[in-house]
Order: structure tokens, then sequence, then C-alpha cells
């Protein structure tokens, strides 16, 4: 299936350009195990990469123009100039390829164009780091034509600026780096202050588990106010409590820490869900390094009512999937990226499944919302050069 993918795409590139692309690559989405709202925090993250990937065939351009097209997008290929590309001057899907090409002139790298055509399956919206697959795949073909020699966490370092700065949304760096970093079969357990990382073992079928990822289809947009308020909410719990970041609050200094935060009830619950969730994250990689990986739906669960409860971005098609969910047997829910709609996961026995998609079909029929998509996630390979 990627095979055909990849011909697919080189084919509409050449259609498109009149030549041969110079090479294809793969950038996939991800979805995050725990640790939600950490990576701004300096905290601790853990996503795993999904099959579903964005394809790029690209080409190298000397004269200074870059060419894009999706075959996913109705329209023309887009013609820019690198001379102008500049942030904030683009809204359309458009700003998340170009924005990394204007990271990368930026940061001084001698990217003199380029003709890229790309194709995806990851579901734009949902949660899923559609918007990180596609800065990835431009960045490591980048990379690797005009030989660079950046490293993958500088790349996902380069594609956050892009994602902050040219098109403007206020995000961490986990999903650039999941997508660059993830490899299969295991999840990333990533320490977003110095982006160090350990790949730990998520072969979840060897035990008689999956993990159900449904997208409620409410689509979010991080670039829209309130993503940005939570971080905001963040950096002033974090001055005010004289650090540099949330991550440097002890899970067992919480208490004392939420005692000096005063009557600010807002930042108090948002420097709960931070801390909380960092031990969270810990606690899950323990679980998972000592062989009980049933032991962390319950750590997913407490995730999801942190999440619902004090960070206060959960919505009611999220809040149904983990009660339906739960209500049929799962062992964790909780919804996963950024919130306000997108995707919630469900870890369960393998025998379960069908009962449990089930009963969050029949939950989300009987309170009027649209059918949600159900998908088990195996943990999959990061980005590559696929021809
Ligand atoms: C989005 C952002 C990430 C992270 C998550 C929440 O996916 O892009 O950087 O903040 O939300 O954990």
């Amino acid at each position: 299936m990627g095979e055909q993918r990849a011909r697919d795409v080189r084919a509409g590139f050449t259609e498109l350009y009149g030549s041969e692309p110079e090479g294809v690559w793969s950038a996939p989405g991800r979805v995050n195990l725990i640790g939600e709202h950490t990576d701004y925090n300096d905290g601790f993250v853990m996503p795993f990469a999904l099959p579903h990937r964005t394809l790029a065939a690209v080409s190298r351009r000397a004269d200074g123009v870059l060419r894009l097209h999706s075959a996913d997008v109705e329209g023309p290929v887009a013609e820019l100039a690198l001379s102008d590309l500049a942030p904030g001057t683009d809204r359309a899907w458009t700003a998340y390829p170009a924005g990394v090409v204007w990271a990368l002139r930026e940061a001084g790298h001698p990217v003199t164009g380029a003709d890229i055509h790309l194709a995806s399956t990851v579901p734009a919206g949902a949660g899923l780091s559609s918007s990180a697959a596609l800065e990835v795949v431009v960045a490591l073909a980048l990379n690797d034509l005009y030989e660079l020699g950046l490293q993958r966490w500088q790349l996902a370092r380069l594609c956050q600026r892009a994602e902050n700065v040219y098109v403007g949304a206020p995000t961490g760096i986990m999903d650039q780096t999941a997508s660059a970093c993830c490899e299969e079969g295991h999840a990333l357990f990533l320490d977003t202050r110095d982006l160090s990382q350990r790949q730990i073992p998520f072969d979840l079928a060897a035990e008689g588990l999956r993990l159900l990822v449904v997208d409620t289809r409410v689509q979010h947009a991080h670039s829209d106010g309130e993503y940005g308020k939570r971080r905001a909410g963040c950096e002033k719990g974090a001055a005010l409590l004289g650090l540099d970041a949330l991550r440097d609050v002890a899970y067992d200094g919480l208490d004392e820490a939420l005692e000096r935060l005063g009557n600010d009830q807002e930042v108090r619950r948002l420097v709960r869900h931070v801390v909380t969730e960092d031990e969270r994250v810990e606690r899950t990689v323990a679980l998972l390094e000592s062989g009980d990986p049933r032991a962390i739906g319950p750590v997913l669960t407490e995730g999801h009512v942190s999440l619902r409860d004090d960070f206060r971005i959960s919505c009611p098609e999220l809040d149904l999937v983990v009660q339906a969910a739960l209500g049929a047997g799962a062992l964790g829910a909780r919804m996963t990226g950024g919130g306000f709609g997108g995707s919630a996961i469900v870890l369960a026995e393998a025998t379960d499944t069908d009962a449990i998609t089930k009963a969050v079909e029949e939950a989300f029929a009987a309170a009027g919302f649209a059918a949600p998509r159900v998908f088990e996630a195996v943990p999959a390979a990061g980005a590559r050069r696929v021809e």
C-alpha cells in the first residue's frame, strides 16, 4: 500500500511539473499516549507515530521559487518567491511547507527553491498532527536534498518555529518531534526541556490489548485563541512561582505551590493539571517498563479527568467517548492532543474492542452527534525517505 502511494505521488509530481522528482519522503501523524499540554511547560510527553502518513515528492530549484501542490486540496500549483516569504502572510495550508522553507533560510541554510507535491492520509483537524506531518516531511526532504546535515531534533525545532512564527499557532515541540523521531513498535518518552528521548517498547497486540483512536469529527484549530490562553495561563503560573517553567514544580511540592498561588483559581487549576500530568507520564513509563500495560488504563482516565476539569479543554463528544468506552469495559480512555475536539484514545482488551466501538457509536447516535471514526492505532515508524 505504502509503495503504491509513493508511486502515485511520484506520478502526480511528474504530471504537474514535467519531470521526475529527485525523491519521495514520508512523515507520520501521531497520537499522544499521555502527557498533554506539558510540552510548552518543559515537561514530559509520550506520543507514538500513526500509520497515517504525509508523502512528499520533491526536487530542488536554483531560482528562488517554491512551487507547492497537494493531491488533497483542490486548486492549481501555488508559486511563491522565497524572497516574499514572511510570517503571517499566508492563511492557507501552504503556510506550513512555506513556513518550513522560511525557517530553514532564516536559520542560514542555503535552500534555493523546490518543487513539492504532497498527498496525505493523516486526517486534518482530528488532533492527529496533520500539520506536523506536513512540516516534517518537507523539512526532511530539504535536509536530504540540500545536504544540510541537520539531526531529527533540529528539524523538529525548525518545524516548530515555522508553526509558531510563520503560521502563528503557539504550539509546543511534541508533534514535530513525534513525527521526526518515533520508531515502529515504540512510544517516544520525550523530555521537552532538552529533547532527550527514550524509545519505550509498546507492543499491545503481544499482550492481548488494543488501542483505539476515536475521531469525534469535531474540528479544532490551535491558532484560534483557547490554546494560547492556556499556554499564557501556565506561563503566568510559572512566573508567579518564580520558576522558568511549570516542569520545575515537584509533584510532592504541588500543594505548597498551589497555596503560594493564592486565590487565582484558574491558574491554580492549570498548574495542577500540568504538574499531575508530568507525574502521570512518569508513572506510565514505569508501568510499561515493568511489563504491566493494563495498569496504564486508569492513568489515562485520570489524565482525561484532569484535562476536562482542571485544564478545561474537553468537549461533550470527547467526554462521551470516554464515558461510553469505560461503560463498555475499556481499561482506560482519554482525549488526546490539543483538545476542543479532535480524537480520544481507548485502551482495551482486544476481545472487547468490538463491543466498545459499538457502544461509542450508539452513544453518539443517541446524543445526536455525527458518527465518529474509529480505528486501531499500532505504533508506526517516524519520518523517512521512501524513494
Ligand atoms: C497540540 C500541540 C502540541 C501539544 C498538544 C497538547 O498537539 O501542537 O505541541 O501542546 O497540543 O499536548
